[in-house]
């Protein structure tokens, strides 16, 4: 989700006084804006403060992608843009983080000659050593990845923020082995944080006057917290470990009844890992919303063992069929993949007869992309033609326009609570938020205020919007 976007930070250190400037500019995942605000948090620790203006900065940091080849395609454009501005300064130091970084590791110093650093998203503990290497004249590359960290005692800087969203990280890595997927080559092996410290995320931020928080992780629904340690361990646990331990349910409950009047989400949910508890969950609380993100990836069987993905079609519906049921009208939404290598035509049918099927409110839609070092890189041929994989992709995403306008109109005369995130972008006369079911809600300004909770009548809709009154 939300890959080849980025956005340049904002927060100078209130004093004005720190020595050195950092700018960091983040790309991809959720997952990468909230390590990019650890990472703050462990610079200002050594005198950076934070800027928005990339021409003062001292040290430029890129929190990278590398989920398909048009994501590090983005990066690695973006780096070229500062080549002026290293000539001019030459004192400036330019840092690549994230999955980029553990992809391509030292290679990545001799492709982009600018670079002075590369850290992978395990070692963002080590940057004041990294940085003072940097100081001292030398190139610096720290890409080990770790079974333990979470970055649990790390108090986020939050960056950009409008004070009202934030993100709290819940588990790190990912086990599932997708056989397209470059993620767990980047990001290691699953393992989960300690939900105390969580927990006490969760209640300062609400005590900041946070109102919505999105618990994160490559895959929330197998969160195991037994005192530590990789996921795949826990049968070596100890009894009284195993006795105690916290599963993704429990934590979910934990946080709703941490910060009533907050409104909790969670990204992303892995079909084979979620399981009816969590549902339960969800229905219990009025405070988190009924929306959940489910990627798919296919609607064909074949395919989806072809992926690797530990859950067929019918598998798949079914846990649909139960939301439905536990959570009436949650919200749906879907990742999916065009073009995995051998889809035929059928397989394609599937597709778009799983999304007839399941009627997603919203989708994230993409073309396979081969990743290296990915099995099906290694194993198997890209073999459907780009023009073909193109087209497909065309066809899913038009579905996914016409789905999202059925939900939206059956919307239409309903009531519903929406948290207000700030001015509409396209006019400030209007307010833009959110309902519960993820989609975006506006309506004419009156006397409310950002952060507000608002009934708002549904009068109108778009495929990508509803429209709206304020009701007393
Ligand atoms: N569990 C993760 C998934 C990360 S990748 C999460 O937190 O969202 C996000 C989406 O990118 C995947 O669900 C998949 O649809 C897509 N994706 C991953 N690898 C891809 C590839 N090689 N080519 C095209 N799309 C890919
Ligand atoms: Fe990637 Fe599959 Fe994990 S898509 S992040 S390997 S669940």
């Amino acid at each position: 989700m939300l890959e080849e976007t980025r956005q340049g930070e904002a927060l100078l250190r209130e004093d004005g006084l720190s020595a050195k400037k950092l700018y960091i500019e983040s790309y991809g995942c959720q997952m990468n804006f909230s390590d990019s605000e650890i990472v703050a948090s462990i610079l200002t620790k050594e005198g950076y403060g934070t800027t928005k203006d990339v021409e003062e900065a001292d040290l430029i940091l890129l929190n990278t992608c590398s989920i398909r080849d048009k994501a590090e395609q983005t990066v690695r454009k973006r780096l070229t843009n500062f080549n002026k501005l290293k000539k001019a300064q030459p004192a400036l130091k330019i840092g690549v983080l994230g999955c980029m970084a553990e992809r391509l590791k030292d290679k990545l110093l001799d492709e982009e000659k600018l670079v002075d650093m590369v850290v992978g998203p395990d070692a963002y503990r080590d940057l004041p050593n990294l940085v003072q290497e940097l100081d001292a004249g030398r190139k610096a590359v720290n890409v080990i990845l770790s079974k333990e960290e979470t970055y649990a005692d790390v108090s986020p800087v939050r960056l950009g923020t409008n004070g009202i969203n934030a993100f709290v990280s819940i588990t790190r890595g990912c086990d599932n082995m997708c056989t397209f997927c470059v993620v767990p080559f980047t990001r290691g092996r699953e393992r989960s944080r300690n939900p105390q410290t969580i927990l006490e995320e969760v209640k300062d931020l609400e005590a900041q006057g946070y109102k919505e928080i999105t618990l994160l992780g490559q895959n929330v629904d197998s969160y195991l917290w037994y005192g530590g340690g990789l996921k795949k361990d826990f049968e070596k646990a100890s009894d009284a470990a195993k006795a105690t331990s916290v599963g993704f349910a429990q934590l979910l409950e934990m946080a709703a009844e941490a910060a009533p009047k907050v409104r909790i989400r969670f990204s992303t949910s892995n079909p084979q890992d979620m399981h009816d508890d969590v549902l339960h969950a969800i229905a219990k609380y009025d405070n988190i919303c009924k929306y959940i993100h489910l990627p798919v990836q296919s609607g064909s069987s074949r395919v989806l063992k072809l992926m690797n993905r530990g859950h067929n079609r019918e598998e798949y519906l079914a846990l649909i069929d139960r939301i439905r049921k536990i959570i009436p009208n949650c919200g749906i939404s879907h990742d999916m993949i065009t073009g995995f290598p051998t889809e035929t035509e059928e397989d394609h049918a599937e597709t778009l007869s799983l999304m007839d099927a399941v009627n997603y409110d919203f989708g994230y839609m993409f073309y396979y992309s081969e990743r290296p070092n990915t099995y099906a890189a290694r194993k198997m041929e890209d073999d459907i033609p780009l023009e073909v994989k193109k087209r497909r992709l065309q066809e899913i995403i038009d579905k996914q326009r016409a789905h999202s306008l059925v939900r939206h109109k059956q919307m239409v005369g309903d009531v519903q609570e929406v948290l207000i995130e700030g001015s509409s972008k396209k006019s400030e006369n209007d307010w833009y938020g959110r309902n519960t079911y993820n989609t975006v809600v506006v309506f004419p300004k009156g006397d409310e205020k950002p952060g507000d909770f608002v009934n708002v009548k549904i009068t109108d809709c778009t495929g990508g919007t509803l429209l709206g009154i304020k009701e007393n």
